[in-house]
């Protein structure tokens, strides 16, 4: 897993000689256009690059984009690879070690997901305080490589306290409502029972999903800072009068993909 990394970061850095990116950023299902608005682009496709899988998924591509978004040097992962596609959780450890490697201190993760908050309008933007773990899998299973972080790492204030006011305060200068939650992730690919969101809710999650917390383990074991941002793009099973859909999580995730964008830009900008 660590030598895939190793061999990627000297890769993208033969490809990319003049680019030190300082934030990584992982692109959720239909989110991808972010990736077009990077500037001075080197783009590398995955399959070029050891350890990293092609997604599989309509709405994913897989390609790692370097550049400049908000006037930041950016290495952004526009597509990332889901447990239910059958890929064992230690799949994203390659993705997230290169862009470490790569120099980045900064982790910014966005993802589609369903709101368990019934006044949660689709389309709307949550910012992730904290998250749980059902997915029954942890990416650092396995031997540990202590030269990236250590055996037991702490996953308290995972989502760093100054990055999530950061981006409070950017969506509220650009006037963008921002929810604030819980974010659990499941296994998938089923949409939940409407038993389960209930249940969910119970547990104290505000939005599901099925990606994401691996990522953020990967990246907060190797010291990296992170957020991450959901776009709510239906409300969790039972919640509403409505048989859920990837169509559905696609077309409101590109209704929202605007929004986000200019929040990750002005986010990015304010430092
Ligand atoms: N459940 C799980 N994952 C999702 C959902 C949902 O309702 N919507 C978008 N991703």
């Amino acid at each position: 897993m660590s030598e895939h990394a190793r061999n990627a970061a000297k890769i993208v850095a033969q490809r990319a000689p003049d680019r030190s990116p300082r934030v990584g950023i992982v692109l959720g299902s239909g989110l991808g256009g972010l990736a077009d608005r990077i500037e001075n682009r080197v783009v590398i496709d995955y399959a070029d690059l050891p350890g990293f899988p092609v997604p599989s998924v309509q709405g994913h591509v897989g390609r790692l984009v370097l550049g400049t978004l908000g006037g930041v040097e950016v290495a952004c992962l526009q597509g990332r690879v889901h447990l239910y596609e059958g890929h064992p959780a230690s799949t994203v450890v390659p993705l997230v070690r290169t862009l470490q490697l790569l120099g980045c201190e900064t982790f910014v993760a966005t993802n589609a997901a369903g709101a368990l908050d019934v006044d949660a309008v689709p389309g709307s933007l949550m910012l992730i305080v904290d998250h749980i773990n059902m997915q029954g899998q942890n990416p650092l299973a396995g031997p540990n490589d202590e030269s990236f972080g250590p055996r037991f790492p702490a996953m308290s204030g995972a989502y760093d306290l100054g990055l999530q006011q950061r981006l409070r305060e950017s969506a509220a200068r650009l006037g963008i409502a921002l929810r604030e939650g819980v974010y659990m992730a499941l296994l998938g690919p089923c949409f939940e029972t409407p038993a389960e969101i209930r249940a969910f809710a119970r547990l104290g999650a505000n939005a599901v999903g099925m990606s994401t917390v691996p990522e953020v383990i990967v990246a907060r074991h190797c010291g990296m800072k992170v957020a991450a941002i959901s776009v709510l793009t239906n409300l969790g099973a039972g919640l509403a009068d409505e048989i859920l859909s990837h169509d559905q999580t696609l077309h409101f995730s590109g209704l929202a993909a605007a929004d986000l964008q200019r929040l990750v830009i002005e986010f990015l900008g304010s430092t």
